[in-house]
């Protein structure tokens, strides 16, 4: 996508206008989103896995539901955690996404083609756990996505939720800048092709709320005992809340 088709990232579109640049965007690069989240996070993602999955206090035998699930990298660490005799279901809206996922398919998981704010076809109360990474950021209605979230799991249940973030101190938010509005943009440029793709990403950290606001919108939408705490030096947020 060219900044004519997709406008500049000031102000980002909102509503469906916004789900079709994301959905389309993704779409475009799935075949190196798994490459360039390795290079970009340096390896630490499935370090940051394993912390959403101490925060969904999943248990072997247990179900749980990854929204936002792109190609399964947390969806196949979620099912190792589950077990054989439980099941994960990862839910996209990208079909690309989706379909680079299903080339590494487990027999504890399905991945079904759908929206996280409208969870079709998801019954209430039928996920010991939701999870969510690296997806917040991109659906403007975080009402309706933690009101999907928290009507899926079971009372006592947990919602957890792993997203990038503007640092609080100084010194990684100078280290921020450089890496997220000059080295991510010109890495996922030339690897992905796609310069709109990885130049959106700083924006739409930029845009995100903050974590703080986060909680808020949590616990309006049936969370309770939220908490969130910073990784990385502070570029990283796991918030985690758990069904009234
Ligand atoms: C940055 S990727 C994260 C993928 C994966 N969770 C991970 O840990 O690598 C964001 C994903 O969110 C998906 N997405 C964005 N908005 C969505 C929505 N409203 N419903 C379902 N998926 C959505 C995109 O298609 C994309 O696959």
């Amino acid at each position: 996508m060219n900044q004519e088709s997709g406008g500049s990232h000031g102000g980002l579109p909102s509503g469906a206008e916004r789900a079709r640049l994301v959905r389309e965007m993704f779409d475009r690069i799935a075949g190196r989103y798994e490459l360039l989240n390795k290079i970009m996070t340096a390896g630490l993602n499935r370090i940051w896995n394993r912390k959403v999955i101490r925060a969904s206090g999943l248990r072997p035998g247990d179900r749980a539901l990854d929204l936002a699930c792109g190609t399964g990298s947390l969806t196949r660490d979620l099912a190792g955690k589950v077990g054989e005799r439980g099941r994960v279901l990862g839910v996209d809206f990208s079909r690309e996404m989706l379909a680079a996922a299903k080339r590494r398919p487990a027999p504890n998981v399905e991945y079904r083609l759908g929206d996280a704010t409208e969870l079709e076809g998801v019954e209430s109360g039928s996920f010991e756990a939701a999870t969510i990474a690296y997806g917040a950021r991109n659906i403007p209605d975080l009402d309706a996505l933690f009101g999907e979230m928290a009507r899926a799991v079971v009372p006592g249940g947990r919602v957890v939720c792993l997203e990038i973030a503007r640092p609080g101190s100084r010194i990684p938010a100078l280290f921020y800048g450089m890496w997220f509005d000059r080295v991510v943009p010109w890495i996922g440029a030339r690897v992905s092709g796609d310069a709109w793709a990885y130049s959106y990403l700083p924006c739409s950290v930029k845009e995100f709320v903050a974590p703080e606001v986060l909680s808020e919108i949590m616990r309006r939408n049936g969370l309770r005992h939220v908490r969130w705490q910073r990784l990385a030096g502070g570029i990283i947020t796991l918030h985690s809340g758990t069904k009234r």
